[in-house]
């Protein structure tokens, strides 16, 4: 069956792929001739993992998910939470977050720098809504290490690999802890349950 996902990152296409497995193909809104940014406008991830599902569903009247990501500091009272993706700004890239970030936690010890990253999926299926949340719970570093992921990567010490980065790890080790690896294989279990394409 066909399921449209709401990203352009090749990275989460390849986990969401081989998540769900070969019951599913899975397409992109740029193979449904969706080529504009989709808008997320919400105060919550939630809000907006549900706006980016809707604007498809819309437009497209197909089964279709979509997902939102938070980074959450406790040192920083929660920041960047649902602005993760813009913290340094509009127009500014992952590099700029992380500085950002690693200088507004300047002076803050290593036990201090605890940290979540927060998922939560939107599934519109048969034109109602399903959630999933997964969250990986880990520490920020004092710097940056390793090139594997994207965003945050290189500064996300997950408690399950207390010695690395997320960009240490690589992605298929990423994929196994990663929130969005959770939402997705509980979403993925619900499909399974659910529905009669596996
Ligand atoms: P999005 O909702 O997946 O677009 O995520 C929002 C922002 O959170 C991204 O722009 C990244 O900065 C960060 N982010 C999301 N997922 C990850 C991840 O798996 N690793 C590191 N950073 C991430």
């Amino acid at each position: 069956m066909n399921i449209i996902f709401a990203t352009a990152n090749k990275g989460k296409l390849r986990e969401a792929a081989e998540i769900l497995g070969e019951g599913w193909t899975l397409l992109t809104p740029a193979d449904m001739g969706i080529l504009e940014d989709i808008p997320e406008t919400g105060n919550t991830l939630k809000e907006n993992s549900i706006q980016k599902a809707d604007y498809l569903f819309e437009r497209l009247g197909c089964d279709c998910f979509a997902d939102d990501t938070g980074l959450e500091v406790d040192a920083l009272g929660g920041a960047p939470g649902v602005h993760s993706a813009r913290y340094a700004g509009p127009g500014h890239d992952f590099d700029a977050n992380i500085e950002k970030l690693l200088r507004e936690m300047e002076g803050v010890p290593y036990e201090k720098r605890t940290a979540r990253f927060r998922n939560v999926v939107t599934l519109i299926i048969g034109g109602e809504k399903h959630f999933f949340e997964g969250c990986m719970e880990g520490h920020i570093a004092l710097q940056r290490s390793g090139t594997a992921g994207f965003g945050y990567d290189p500064v996300f010490v997950p408690d399950d690999f207390p010695g690395a980065t997320v960009a240490d790890l690589g992605e298929e080790v990423k994929n196994s802890i990663s929130h969005r690896g959770k939402s997705l294989r509980a979403m993925a279990a619900w499909l399974s349950a659910n529905t009669a394409a596996k």
